[in-house]
């Protein structure tokens, strides 16, 4: 078979992780532009009332992208991955290993270093309304900044590797067509 045709038989991963790589990628999605927005409105720009939406909004979708890591990581080790296409590279094999792996430390990290933060400062995180989340951080303003700086930094590389792997994912779809992304792909 030559590396433009896409084996039909080849493995693919198991429906329900295909079914939460795609809603954890739509909540990311969700929470990341919220959170450019809280972190760089200049001041005044929103009203009050909508920057609490926003504030709302951002720490609830923050939280289900947690939950759902935390159930992404349980199919991952349940169902295992299938065998990698023969046609990548050495290189492409160790670079999307590794921003696969950087994804799943950031699935965890981002939210909980919002999470710490948002603790320390003690606002409440009110998830869409229905129950709040525990402080598990001691009050300090200080160090709230810090937290909430590294949340920011950490959500900019988490982007940064958002992007790559976007990159990553058209160029086999694309250019390669070698059936890397149909093992992903809800009907694949
Ligand atoms: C994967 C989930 C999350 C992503 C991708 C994310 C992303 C971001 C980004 C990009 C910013 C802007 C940072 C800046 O401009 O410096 C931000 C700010 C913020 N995030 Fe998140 N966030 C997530 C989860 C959470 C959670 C779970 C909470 C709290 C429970 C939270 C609380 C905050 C707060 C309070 C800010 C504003 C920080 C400030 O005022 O400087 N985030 N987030
Ligand atoms: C925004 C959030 C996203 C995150 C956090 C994410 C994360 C991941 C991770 C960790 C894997 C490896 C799965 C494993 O082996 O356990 C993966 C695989 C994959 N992702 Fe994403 N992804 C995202 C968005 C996307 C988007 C938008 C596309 C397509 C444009 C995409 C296409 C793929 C494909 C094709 C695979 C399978 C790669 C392979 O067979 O090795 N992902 N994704």
């Amino acid at each position: 078979m030559s590396s433009s045709q896409v084996d039909a038989t080849a493995p693919v991963y198991s429906p329900p992780q295909r079914a939460i790589h795609w809603l954890h990628a739509a909540l990311i999605f969700a929470t990341l532009p919220l959170g450019v927005a809280i972190g760089k409105a200049p001041p005044g720009a929103f009203s009050d009332a909508t920057m609490n939406g926003l504030y709302n909004a951002h720490r609830s979708f923050g939280f289900l992208v947690l939950v759902v890591a935390v159930l992404r990581v349980a199919t991952r080790v349940a169902k295992g991955a299938p065998a990698p296409v023969a046609t990548l590279t050495p290189v492409e094999r160790i670079a999307s290993g590794a921003v696969h792996h950087l994804l799943y430390v950031m699935i965890f990290l981002v939210p909980l270093l919002g999470w710490a933060g948002t603790s320390a400062y003690r606002a409440e995180i009110s998830v869409f309304g229905l129950f709040h989340l525990p402080h598990f951080v001691a009050e300090n303003r200080a160090l709230s900044e810090k937290l909430l700086g590294a949340h920011g930094a950490a959500a900019m590389v988490m982007a940064l590797l958002v992007f790559a792997h976007i990159g990553g994912a058209l160029m086999h779809l694309i250019v390669k067509r070698d059936g890397v992304f149909r093992r992903m792909w809800p009907g694949g």
